[in-house]
């Protein structure tokens, strides 16, 4: 007892002083204690090329610690994406109009400013479409597109015989953003796909339904009211609407069978008292 609260005296000591010679300012010291990233940004950035950048790229603004979903990371990122955009266009635009950039240049400078137009602007269309029209799939392909603008800008830089580590790194910071967007809006289109979490737990109950899981999903979902469906009882209405429905078209196509003077006689015994069984679906 009395050693280990010794022992741990010790410890807290050797902390406190190693703390004391390792973050020797305040600045060290708020580093050395900056929050791990988030659960969800470790699973976004994991995803993406580089885990480094995009965990720096994310925790550069200060909302990420407290974003607990997908949509509120991913209107983060493309407003990082926008507004390193935004400066990295301003920054070329000013070498193009520079009196001392040399004529020859000007051509791709100029090409470049066009591609960072495009960049800015389909990295705002994105965040329109995450934000106002949950169309994750065009959200999707435009952040994509940002990225292929920085690759065009690259392009008519060397094409020209230009090397410019200033705009080659905005270039990549670009490509990064675009790729760390990507990976946000390619999940938030998979998870808006997914069965809703009631569909799941109901088909989940397989051997209730007498339906397999994969069938139930795709049979509830084939109704356009699943995506608002909250309740059980809505659901349940659905679901026997759609058995009813499938039933009918059974039974008018049993029914044709019957009438057709091909089916012999020795298979439509069994198959009037399956009819007649569909016929109690409406009861
Ligand atoms: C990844 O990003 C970090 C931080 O921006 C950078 O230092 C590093 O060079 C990048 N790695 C690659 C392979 O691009
Ligand atoms: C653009 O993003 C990179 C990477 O996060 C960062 O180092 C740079 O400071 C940003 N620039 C602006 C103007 O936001
Ligand atoms: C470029 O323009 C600035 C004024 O905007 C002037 O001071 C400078 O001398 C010019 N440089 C050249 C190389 O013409
Ligand atoms: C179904 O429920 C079981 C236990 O309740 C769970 O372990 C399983 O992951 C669920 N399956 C699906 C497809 O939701
Ligand atoms: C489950 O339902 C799916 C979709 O209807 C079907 O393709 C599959 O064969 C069924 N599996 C079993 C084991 O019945
Ligand atoms: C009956 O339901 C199955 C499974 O959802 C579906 O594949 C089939 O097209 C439906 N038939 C009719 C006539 O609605
Ligand atoms: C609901 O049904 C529609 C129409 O069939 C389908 O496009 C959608 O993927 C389904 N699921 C959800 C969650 O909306």
């Amino acid at each position: 007892m009395d050693y280990a609260r010794h022992h741990a005296l010790i410890v807290v000591t050797i902390c406190l002083s190693s703390l004391l010679f390792i973050s020797p300012s305040p600045t060290h010291a708020a580093a050395a204690i900056h929050a791990a990233p988030t659960k969800l940004v470790k699973e976004i950035c994991g995803q993406t090329k580089n885990y480094t950048f995009c965990v720096e790229a994310l925790e550069s603004d200060r909302r990420t610690v407290s974003a607990s979903d997908l949509v509120a990371l991913t209107k983060i990122a493309l407003e990082l994406s926008i507004a390193n955009a935004t400066s990295s266009r301003a920054y070329i635009d000013d070498q193009l109009k520079s009196n001392e950039t040399e004529p020859a240049k000007r051509p791709s400078l100029k090409a470049c400013v066009s591609s960072y137009d495009a960049v800015v602007a389909s990295f705002k269309s994105a965040l329109l479409e995450v934000i106002e029209d949950e169309d994750y799939q065009t959200a999707n392909y435009d952040v994509a597109i940002a990225g292929d603008e920085a690759n065009n800008c690259e392009q008519s830089l060397a094409s020209a015989g230009f090397q410019d580590l200033s705009i080659t790194t905005r270039n990549n910071f670009i490509k990064s953003f675009s790729n760390i967007g990507y990976v946000l809006t390619d999940l938030l289109d998979m998870a808006a796909d997914a069965p809703s979490h009631l569909v799941r737990e109901s088909c989940n109950k397989t051997t209730l339904t007498q339906w397999n899981y994969t069938f139930c999903v795709e049979a509830l979902e084939s109704d356009p009211r699943n995506a608002s469906t909250s309740d059980l009882l809505t659901l349940t209405n659905i679901a026997i609407e759609l058995a009813i429905a499938n039933a009918t078209k059974a039974q008018a196509h049993l029914y044709d069978m019957l009438k057709n003077s091909d089916t012999g006689s020795n298979f439509k015994a069994p198959l009037e008292g399956y009819v007649r069984s569909l016929i109690r679906y409406d009861d």
